[in-house]
Formats: C-alpha cells, sequence, structure tokens
C-alpha cells in the first residue's frame, strides 16, 4: 500500500464500471419492473414492495454511491491538494460495498427462506465496512491537508462523514430486520437512512465538486459563500432532526421539520451556487467531451428545486399543518431526487469529467444525446403521473420505467466507451491537430509574413 506515484493512478475505473453494472443489473431494471408489472396484470405483491426497498439501496449505494466514491478517490486528494493510499483501500471498500449489497439484495428477495436474515444481516455488516474504510481512506487524506476551509473541501469533508453514517444507519436497519425476521426495513428508520445517503452522502460530493470544478467549467459567477454556509448548517441540522425524529419515533412533525431544512438548505445551496444564473464570461477551451453537458448539469439543479419545492409541500402535509400535495402512487417526489437531481447531474459530470481524466473523446455523442433525452423524459412521466391512479397513469409510468433502463444502458455504454484505447487514440489525434493549428498561427502572429520574403507557414516540421 503507497500513496507515492498515487497522481497517476486511475482509480475511479473500476467503481464507475461497477456502478452501472449494479445499476442495470439491480437497480433500474428492478424499478422498471415493478412499473411495468401492473400492465401485465401483475399484483404488487409482498415481494415486490421487498424488492422496492433493496432496489432503492442498489440504486443509493451501488448506482449513485459507487459512482460517487470512485471519483471522489480521484477528485478529494486533489481539491485537498494532498495525497492518497493506494490500491489496497479502494480494492476493499469497492468490493465491501458490491458484496454487501448483493447480499442484502438476495437475502430480502428470498425472504421466506432461512438464509434471509443471515444474508441481510451480513450484507449490513459488509456495506458498513466498505463505507467504513472509503471514510477512513479519505480522511487520512484531509487530515494531511493544510486547506480544509474553502466551499468545496467544507462540502467533502460533510459527505466523507455522512458516508459512514449512512453505511451506518443501513446496518442498523438490517440488524432490525434480521432480529425481527422482518422482510422490510422498519419504515420510519428506513426513510432517515434514504435521506442520509441522498443528502448527507451523495449530494454532499455532488455539491462539493459542483462548487470547485462545475463552477469552473460552466465559469459561474463568484458563488455566495455566506449562504453556502447556511445550507451547509441547514442540511445538517435537517439530518440530525431528521433522525432523532425518525429513530426515536417522535412525532410526525419533527421528521417534517427535518425534511423542510434538508429541503431549503438543498435549494439554498443551488442559489449560492449561481448554476442557474448565466455564465460570467465565454469558456474558451479546447473542447473534451459531451458537448452539452452543461445542459445536464443546469437540468439536475433545476430538478433540485423542484424536488425541494414538493419535499416542503410534502412534509407539511405529513405533519397535518396544510393539505396541498395529492396522494402519491409511486414516490414521485423520491424520484425527483434520484433520477432528475442525482442521475441527471452523474449523467452531465460524467460526460465530461472522464473524458477529461481519461485524455479520451466520447465516441458517439448521439448515444450521450438519447441518453439524456431518456433521462429527462423518465423523470417527466414519474412526476406527470406519479399522483394519478389511471390506467394511462399506469401505462405512463410503465413507459418512465422502460425509458429510464434504455437511459441508464445508453450512458454505459458511453462510459464504458470513454474509458477505452481507442477514445484515448481519437482524443490523441484530434488534440495533436488542435495543437498543430495553435502552432502554426501562433508562428504566424510572432513572425508575421514580409512582403519582400516568401511567407513561411510551417517553419518546423514535427514529424
Ligand atoms: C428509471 C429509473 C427508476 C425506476 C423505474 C424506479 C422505480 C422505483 C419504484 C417502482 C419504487 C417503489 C416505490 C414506487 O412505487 O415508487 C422505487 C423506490 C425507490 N427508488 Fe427508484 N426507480 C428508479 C430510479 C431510481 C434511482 C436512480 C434511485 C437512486 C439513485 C432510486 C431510489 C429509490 C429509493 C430510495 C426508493 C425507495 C425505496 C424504499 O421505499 O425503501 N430509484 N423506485
Amino acid at each position: 500500500m503507497t500513496s507515492e506515484g498515487w497522481s497517476s493512478q486511475r482509480l475511479y475505473r473500476p467503481f464507475i464500471r461497477w456502478s452501472l453494472i449494479v445499476a442495470i443489473t439491480l437497480g433500474f431494471s428492478t424499478g422498471a419492473a415493478i412499473l411495468i408489472m401492473p400492465l401485465l396484470g401483475m399484483d404488487r405483491s409482498l415481494t415486490w414492495v421487498t424488492h422496492s426497498q433493496s432496489h432503492g439501496i442498489a440504486q443509493l449505494f451501488g448506482w449513485a454511491g459507487l459512482f460517487v466514491m470512485g471519483f471522489a478517490y480521484h477528485v478529494v486528494p486533489r481539491f485537498f491538494n494532498s495525497s492518497i493510499r493506494y490500491p489496497l483501500p479502494q480494492r476493499i471498500s469497492m468490493w465491501l460495498v458490491i458484496i454487501g449489497l448483493f447480499l442484502r439484495f438476495t437475502g430480502q428477495s428470498m425472504y421466506k427462506t432461512t438464509f434471509a436474515d443471515p444474508l441481510v444481516l451480513a450484507g449490513g455488516i459488509l456495506l458498513f465496512a466498505g463505507l467504513a474504510v472509503f471514510a477512513l481512506t479519505l480522511f487520512e487524506v484531509i487530515r494531511l491537508s493544510k486547506n480544509r476551509t474553502g466551499p468545496a473541501e467544507l462540502w467533502l469533508m460533510n459527505g466523507v462523514f455522512w458516508s459512514v453514517v449512512a453505511g451506518g444507519l443501513h446496518l442498523a436497519v438490517t440488524v432490525r430486520m434480521a432480529v425481527d425476521s422482518a422482510p422490510l426495513g422498519y419504515a420510519p428508520w428506513n426513510e432517515a437512512l434514504i435521506y442520509v445517503a441522498m443528502f448527507g452522502f451523495i449530494s454532499s460530493f455532488i455539491f462539493g465538486v459542483s462548487a470547485r470544478a462545475i463552477r469552473g467549467f460552466l465559469v459561474l459567477k463568484p458563488m455566495y459563500e455566506n449562504l453556502n454556509r447556511v445550507a451547509l448548517v441547514m442540511i445538517q441540522t435537517g439530518l440530525i432532526v431528521l433522525i432523532v425524529g425518525r429513530f426515536l419515533d417522535l412525532d410526525q412533525a419533527v421528521a417534517s421539520v427535518g425534511l423542510v431544512l434538508l429541503a431549503t438548505g438543498a435549494a439554498t445551496f443551488t442559489y449560492a451556487l449561481r448554476v442557474l444564473e448565466p455564465a460570467s464570461g465565454p469558456a474558451r477551451r479546447f473542447a473534451v467531451g459531451y458537448a452539452h453537458y452543461d445542459w445536464l448539469v443546469r437540468t439536475a439543479y433545476v430538478w433540485l428545486v423542484l424536488g425541494s419545492m414538493m419535499l416542503v409541500l410534502t412534509a407539511l402535509d405529513d405533519a397535518g399543518v396544510t393539505e396541498l400535495m395529492p396522494a402519491e402512487v409511486s414516490l414521485p417526489v423520491m424520484h425527483v431526487f434520484t433520477l432528475g437531481f442525482i442521475t441527471t447531474l452523474i449523467f452531465g459530470a460524467a460526460s465530461r469529467f472522464i473524458p477529461i481524466f481519461e485524455g479520451s473523446d466520447i465516441r458517439h455523442p448521439r448515444l450521450m444525446d438519447a441518453a439524456a433525452i431518456a433521462v429527462t423524459v423518465s423523470v417527466l412521466l414519474r412526476v406527470t403521473f406519479g399522483f394519478t391512479i389511471s390506467e394511462i397513469g399506469e401505462q405512463a409510468l410503465g413507459a418512465s420505467g422502460g425509458i429510464g433502463l434504455v437511459g441508464i444502458i445508453l450512458f454505459a455504454i458511453v462510459a464504458f466507451q470513454a474509458m477505452s484505447n481507442s477514445a484515448r487514440e481519437a482524443y490523441a489525434v484530434r488534440a495533436a491537430a488542435f495543437g498543430q493549428i495553435k502552432f502554426d498561427s501562433t508562428v504566424q502572429r510572432t513572425n508575421p509574413p514580409v512582403t519582400t520574403k516568401p511567407v513561411m507557414t510551417r517553419p518546423l516540421n514535427l514529424k
């Protein structure tokens, strides 16, 4: 295990590959199946409720979690100007999370058998251990750094902290399932776990990367740093209130206060980041990655704001303060965050960052266009029809599941290709041609053609 030469490593690659494999095999496929089942005349029996929960965990810790972990191992030492131990912690944490998720998924699916409880419990322990290794490895990176106070750094430190808390809450949920021999996680604890994973772990890393790299790439106006701190405090307080309310079985109003704080904090962060304002100037760079990544990033933040508004309304309704939101038939608000914000953001950021990290090209931008459209249509259908029970609504939800699954498959093809040799070679050829043009124009500018001498357009043969 070494920290020498860490910067030349591409530690994120297996994480991204496995994140996509888990998303397609356990996450999006199960979600789509649950929504398509009623169209085929099948009942949503207990088996499918257990699958809904396993789907949620696979998506949060597998699809989004592994992706974020891979990116974090790459960017956190760079942002903190520090170094990182590799490759053992990365390998151990990745396999613990993958095996933990697989055991939890299988155990909960086989809830009628005697294997269920030990499998679910083992899944909880391994997932927690994987996130603990992840958090300890990054904690060491942060400890060695002298720079910990910038807006990005604050969010990343929070992400490290909440990642291990999310693993701990998941462990608590699985221990209770195993002890009670219950097919489902206890709903109030499960809810707290979902929000901690979504806002504490995953979104904190997304906010950290947004506050530094995405802000730079989109040439955003200077961030409102005080508001950013307010957002940070609101989200931390919201998570703590929610955990206390749910784990101590307090009145619904307590959890609702937590959710309102979370939603307000997320919307405040979006405002502080100024990502929905026009750029402060043109981005003049050699084009790398998907050309429309900025659209995806901005769309993701629009979903975050919309989701936050809906969350406030549902939380107030749950607490009995208002009665504004219609009854939900398929968790539309949750999926505005998970599919609309997190997934769209990952699509946007990855379609830009993977080619930059790799020095590669997106070989088929049209596939990426189709993936972007698919995820957007999937969320739109989910929100439009997630509140109504009707035949057309059921069909639209089924379509939303299928379209979302197609979207992730297309994105997986793009991401796998962007990490291939051919994509790196294509980039090298394009960069060399661009460099030659730049070189020629610089030479022409510094040696302007003189009419009495022959014009020299290519003074040096680089071949
Ligand atoms: C096309 C993509 C997706 C489909 C079709 C889908 C479908 C579903 C369905 C059918 C449920 C059960 C409750 C309901 O009827 O709404 C559910 C729950 C859930 N989904 Fe998704 N989902 C998708 C994407 C995602 C993503 C990307 C995430 C996270 C990153 C996610 C996280 C969750 C969570 C946390 C739950 C709640 C589980 C629980 O109650 O314990 N989903 N999803």
